[in-house]
């Protein structure tokens, strides 16, 4: 049995996470700091730093408490070094260093992005593990900061198909929402939001840059707020948030099936906050010829768990970081 804590500070969450081999929950604390950034309509990387300076320890006892784990129960520690705000990931880092270092653990360091692939694996402490996805699989990571879709050939092999070329899947949300008046974070309050609209009453643009596997979520923005311009007041809210949110997910669906057809992958599976978004679920599952894996709910968004799970592959392979090991705010994931 090998027992990892899994630690991410690498946006605005600070989380620290027990999992066992890999798959097993034992606990998952997740301080989340959207009061702090509300009122700016976005994260605000100093605010982001110190948030995590004062959270960090309280959140790392709760999760080793909700565990029932002392540090002689654990077999490494597993840490977010990129990409991500480089302060945000410091205060991450040099908490995991410490750790490791006075307790004469292995440190890991992980790539957020393929925390959000292992997300997959992830099963809550007590339920029943279902099967795993099966290789070669593409991955779609939509978040806040990134829009990746990535082929995962094999444990630890990643070739990255297709990017964004401008805004990320959940910046469009946010930018989206702000143009209509609905709140920060920006995803849930569109999907709340179009849940009683009419997703054909506007016809948005879709860039489909023919034969990319690459995203572009800019002119769709623009195309919103043009159109938001034209319209009289009140705003038929619910209709443009379901005709913005159907133009993303018809972009994101179409790209990452065409991707998994063309490399003849056996599952889709996906990670990031954006993967919570209850349409882009059911349409992936509904439009995909091979099966769709997508983490719970509350693993999409930024976790420890899914740190400590792409750390458990990691350590198993015999990869270890030395404590020179640094932040890299642009981090690829290949
Ligand atoms: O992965 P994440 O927690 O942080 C980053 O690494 O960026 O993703 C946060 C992003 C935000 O842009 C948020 O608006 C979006 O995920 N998001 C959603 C939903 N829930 C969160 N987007 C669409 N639908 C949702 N239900
Ligand atoms: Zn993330």
């Amino acid at each position: 049995m090998t027992r990892i804590l899994g630690i991410e500070t690498s946006c605005d969450e600070t989380a620290a996470a027990v999992v066992r081999d890999g798959r097993f929950i034992e606990s998952n604390r997740v301080a989340a700091q959207i009061e702090l950034h509300r009122r700016y309509g976005g994260v605000v990387p100093e605010v982001a730093s110190r948030a995590h300076l004062a959270t960090m320890l309280p959140v790392l006892q709760e999760a080793l408490e909700q565990a029932q784990v002392g540090w002689s129960g654990l077999d490494a520690v597993a840490v977010t070094y990129g990409p991500g705000l480089a302060g945000a990931l410091l205060v991450g880092l040099n908490v995991a260093k410490a750790l490791a270092y006075a307790r004469g653990l292995p440190l890991i360091g992980v790539n957020h992005l393929e925390g959000h692939v292992y997300a997959n694996w992830l099963v809550a402490d007590g339920a029943v593990a279902d099967g795993t996805p099966p290789f070669p699989f593409v991955c779609l990571i939509v978040s806040g900061g990134h829009s990746d879709l990535v082929l995962v050939e094999q444990h630890l092999r990643y070739r990255r198909l297709g990017r964004t070329r401008d805004d990320a899947a959940g910046e469009a949300f946010d930018k989206a929402a702000r143009i209509l008046g609905l709140g920060y974070p920006g995803g849930p309050a569109i999907q709340q939001a179009a849940e009683q609209g009419d997703r054909r009453r506007f016809p948005l643009p879709r860039a489909w840059l023919a034969g990319s596997s690459d995203f572009s979520f800019s002119g769709l923005k623009t195309a919103l707020l043009r159109l938001v311009a034209s319209l009289g007041q009140p705003l038929p809210v619910a209709d443009l948030a379901a005709s913005f949110q159907d133009a993303v997910v018809d972009v994101l669906v179409s790209k990452t099936v065409q991707a998994a057809r063309d490399t003849s992958a056996r599952a889709i599976t996906l990670g990031g906050g954006v993967a919570a978004n209850l349409p882009l679920r059911q349409h992936m599952a509904e439009r995909s010829p091979v099966p769709v894996y997508c983490p719970p709910v509350p693993l999409c968004t930024d976790n420890g768990a899914m740190i400590a799970a792409a750390g458990f592959v990691r350590y198993q392979a015999g990869a270890r970081s030395g404590l020179d090991l640094d932040v890299v705010p642009n981090l690829p994931i290949a």
